[in-house]
């Protein structure tokens, strides 16, 4: 081990916000590790983007593991047996287990494309749609840890972006994601720094110390 915090991307789908961890940590802005990226479903881009990146992967779909119950157990297990640290969720279409909710208590984060609390519930692009049919002039994405509530833990950082009125679901998601790709490394730095805490709701980041100024190559 290297003394980075250790992190787990899980997700079921394109992978972008992977990606865009995976290019931090390369680049050396991320002074994490990813140390495996589980999916539960076998052919998404995520996977590939982890194997082209040369992290360890793994796939655990519900009907190889025997049902919902033993597929969630088993991401529990691969969790455990990585040492992983932080567990991001980055375009994850599952809800874990409440054993991995309460071991990993505070250490779950989640990526959405609105600020929540508004436009909750849905995967991508149903926000987007939402957002749009809701007539909302400014949305944007939130990072937040899970709680026993979908998408209705406490928030850790938001971004807004415009709303304009020839907006598609697309076209908003695209301005959105180019947001969460800033916005999702940033966080994960802060909780390698340790700089994040939570008090109830509220989350606070301590100020970044002098000698961290960039986090990059420490
Ligand atoms: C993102 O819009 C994210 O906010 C949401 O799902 C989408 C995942 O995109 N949870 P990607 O797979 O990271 O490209």
């Amino acid at each position: 081990m290297n003394g980075r915090l250790r992190v787990a991307v899980l997700a079921s789908g394109r992978g972008s916000n992977l990606q865009a961890l995976l290019d931090k940590v390369s680049s050396g802005d991320l002074s994490a590790e990813i140390v495996l990226v589980i999916s539960n479903s076998p052919r998404c881009m995520a996977l590939e983007r982890a194997r082209s990146a040369g992290v360890p992967t793994e796939c655990i779909t519900k009907n190889a593991a025997g049902g919902r119950g033993p597929q969630l157990e088993r991401f529990h297990q691969a969790l455990l047996a990585n040492d992983v640290e932080l567990v991001v969720l980055a375009g994850f279409n599952l809800i874990l287990s409440r054993a991995t909710a309460e071991h990993y208590e505070n250490r779950i984060i989640n990526i959405h494309p609105s600020l929540l609390p508004a436009f909750a519930g849905g995967m991508a692009p149903q926000p987007q749609e939402d957002a749009i049919a809701y007539g909302v002039k400014v949305s944007g994405c939130t990072v937040h840890l899970i709680n026993d509530d979908v998408d209705g833990g406490p928030v850790i950082a938001q971004v807004a972006v415009p709303v304009h009125d020839d907006d598609t679901p697309d076209s908003l998601a695209a301005r959105i994601l180019v947001e969460e790709h800033k916005i999702l490394p940033a966080v994960v730095q802060w909780f390698a720094e340790g700089r994040v805490s939570v008090h109830g709701r509220i989350v606070a980041i301590a100020a970044e110390k002098a000698h961290q100024s960039s986090g990059a190559g420490r």
